[in-house]
């Protein structure tokens, strides 16, 4: 049931607005997953999201409305399909809940398009001329939804509100229209990132420090960001409230921008980590499933022992420099390197999850997890017949001699288990990436260059996973949630992290991590808890150190972490206080929210009296 003493003025409808919608890519998916119970919670049937239909979309993951009733929503849907816009009204089917979604195809005819394109240009002299297939969607998407919310505001009663809360430059290119035609719609921007700040970070270098020195305008053209940044600065300039996540994003829009956001909020979570204890035994029981796939891909080449190996990860958005992907690979060569001439008996996975375009799963690694699992078969059913045949030879005897075992099990049983055995082995390494990718990309050449190609000898092991880590089509038979909770370490030296869910949800399962000094969660983490490090949580320099120092940093953390594996045989697992994790729960960082809500409408009603 909603709240309602959170609710604005009762019927005040709430369109949450963003490309991730249905559609996942990165950190602003996390931020919709997490957030949307509470949301519902709070505003019940008068929330929506709306996002984009794309082609390539999870329709396993929305389900249709098919009937429409004679609700304002459906008058207005009627009215956009028979304008020719292709609309889907629908369930967001998540875990845990079932939002209400609206669905636009962002791909409109293109004469429509042109009449957009001119407009903007008349309007904010916003030249779109070099235009790519990103920024013509991003135009059709605003277009459908500007006379979606239009349509919508008239089909409402006079006194029902509305309020437009969109997130990121990608879903927000109908607010300066919105705003100029004088529709009555409360408009909150929130920025999750900066155009330039994406792009700068990793190419400039000592971005951190000259920042403030930057000229947005010169090095969009440099960069070929020109169109984007002037729309981004179009929607800074025109919604009602700007909001951002973090310090450093806040900095960005004042300088690329041109506004100081009216509010920063942290990005949140749904639930507190579990107690320790079943931390870890849920980190037994996901460790259990990732040696099994580590066998079943390594053991054809040459025998692993997963009792002396340790699972360290990265995840992410493909941006190899931002997410500092070049520096966990760096690192991991050198820790090699290291760990052999030590003759060490260590052997370190490295997984990295991150999507790119790829054909398919590599045959071998589908043959190699089925060869597995039918070794683990017949020696169950080995087992299975060997346990009641001993049984009975020690019974009838009496004598505690053991008997032939090869006596005991069926000759077919037995030469079933030789040609498995067989079968088993394969003559080349062990694939470092999982699928067959469409072009070969940085990691895969970083892998080759390096030595970093899962031979016998080398200590550290790479498996590239390129997909989502989602249960029903996991190679690994878990999701993403599950696997980092049996992992050892989540390395994510990040350079441009705003705020960064990878890291935090790593703390959050109980796997410690590294992050960076200038992601937004490492920012928080060592103001709220300085003592992070006891809880195995710990921070990259990256703000004020060069990349060389930075590798050498990195790769002494985790030459460190794994000597105090092999030498004390403690596994740490990640605590992070609850004095951090409590004000970053969204039931208490949803009500901000709530207020930049009705200050939006303060703004857009300046004299009701209302707000
Ligand atoms: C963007 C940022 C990331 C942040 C996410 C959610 O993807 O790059 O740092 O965690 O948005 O706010």
């Amino acid at each position: 049931m909603p709240n309602p003493s959170k609710i604005l003025k009762p019927g005040t409808i709430l369109f949450e607005i963003a490309w991730e919608v249905c559609n996942q890519i990165g950190g602003i998916f996390t931020y919709l997953k997490s957030k949307i119970p509470v949301m519902i919670d709070t505003y019940g049937d008068d929330y929506l999201l709306v996002g984009p239909y794309l082609s390539d979309h999870k329709k396993a993951e929305f389900r249709p409305i098919s009937a429409g009733d004679n609700s304002a929503l459906s008058r207005t849907i009627t009215v956009i399909r028979e304008l020719g816009f292709d609309v889907h009204h629908g369930y967001w089917l998540l875990d845990d809940s079932r939002p209400r979604v609206l669905l636009l195809n962002p791909n409109i005819e293109k004469s429509r398009l042109n009449e957009v394109k001119t407009r903007l240009w008349e309007k904010y002299k916003l030249s779109t001329i070099n235009s790519d297939e990103l920024m013509d969607q991003v135009i059709g998407f605003g277009e459908i939804l500007k006379i979606f919310l239009s349509e919508y505001a008239k089909q409402i009663a006079e006194d029902q509100d509305i309020m437009a809360h969109f997130h990121e430059w990608t879903s927000a290119s109908c607010i300066p229209e919105l705003t100029d035609n004088q529709v009555r719609i409360a408009t909150v921007f929130t920025t999750h990132s900066t155009i330039l700040g994406r792009y700068l970070a990793p190419n400039e270098s000592n971005y951190f420090t000259n920042l403030s020195g930057y000229d947005w305008h010169s090095k969009s053209i440099e960069f070929g960001i020109e169109t984007r940044v002037l729309l981004e600065r179009t929607i800074t300039a025109k919604t009602q409230v700007l909001i951002t996540d973090s310090e450093s994003t806040c900095r960005e829009c004042e300088i690329f921008l041109g506004r100081k956001p009216d509010q920063i909020i942290f990005n949140g979570i749904d639930k507190r980590p579990a107690p320790r204890y079943e931390l870890f035994e849920l980190y037994t029981l996901s460790r259990e499933k990732i040696d099994a796939f580590v066998k079943a891909l390594f053991l054809p080449s040459y025998p692993v022992r997963t009792e002396k190996t340790l699972y360290f990860f990265t995840s992410g958005r493909y941006e190899y420099r931002n997410k500092g992907f070049d520096l966990t690979l760096e690192a991991m060569a050198r820790l090699n390197g290291r760990l052999m001439q030590q003759n060490s008996e260590l052997t370190i996975v490295l997984f990295i999850i991150s999507k790119k375009p790829f054909f398919h799963i590599k045959p071998e690694v589908l043959e190699a997890r089925q060869k597995y699992q039918d070794l683990r078969k017949i020696c169950a059913q080995i087992s299975e017949r060997l346990g009641p045949r001993l049984y009975a030879t020690v019974t009838n005897t009496g004598r505690p001699v053991l008997p032939n075992l090869n006596n005991l099990v069926d000759e077919e049983l037995l030469r079933t288990w030789k040609q498995a055995v067989l079968n088993f082995k394969r003559n080349e390494l062990p694939p470092v990436s999982t699928h067959q990718l469409e072009e070969e990309d940085e990691i895969s050449r970083f892998c080759q260059m390096s030595g970093l190609d899962n031979k016998e000898s080398n200590r550290v092991k790479v498996i590239y996973y390129p997909d989502f880590m989602e249960r029903a089509k996991s190679l690994l038979g878990m999701d993403y949630q599950e696997f980092i909770k049996g992992c050892n370490l989540g390395i994510f030296p990040s350079l441009y992290e705003p705020w960064g869910y990878t890291p935090m949800e790593t703390a959050m399962a109980g796997t410690p991590v590294i992050t960076s000094d200038t992601s937004g969660f490492g920012q928080y983490l060592s103001e709220i808890m300085p003592e992070h490090e006891a809880g195995e949580m710990y921070l990259l320099n990256r703000k004020f150190q060069t990349d060389e120092n930075a590798i050498q940093q990195l790769t002494e953390q985790l030459f460190r972490f794994s000597e105090t594996f092999e030498t004390e045989h403690y596994i740490p697992r990640a605590t992070i206080s609850k004095q951090a994790t409590d004000p970053l729960c969204w039931t208490n960082l949803q009500p901000r929210y709530h207020d930049a809500y009705k200050l939006a409408f303060t703004r857009l009603y300046p004299d009701s009296g209302l707000y």
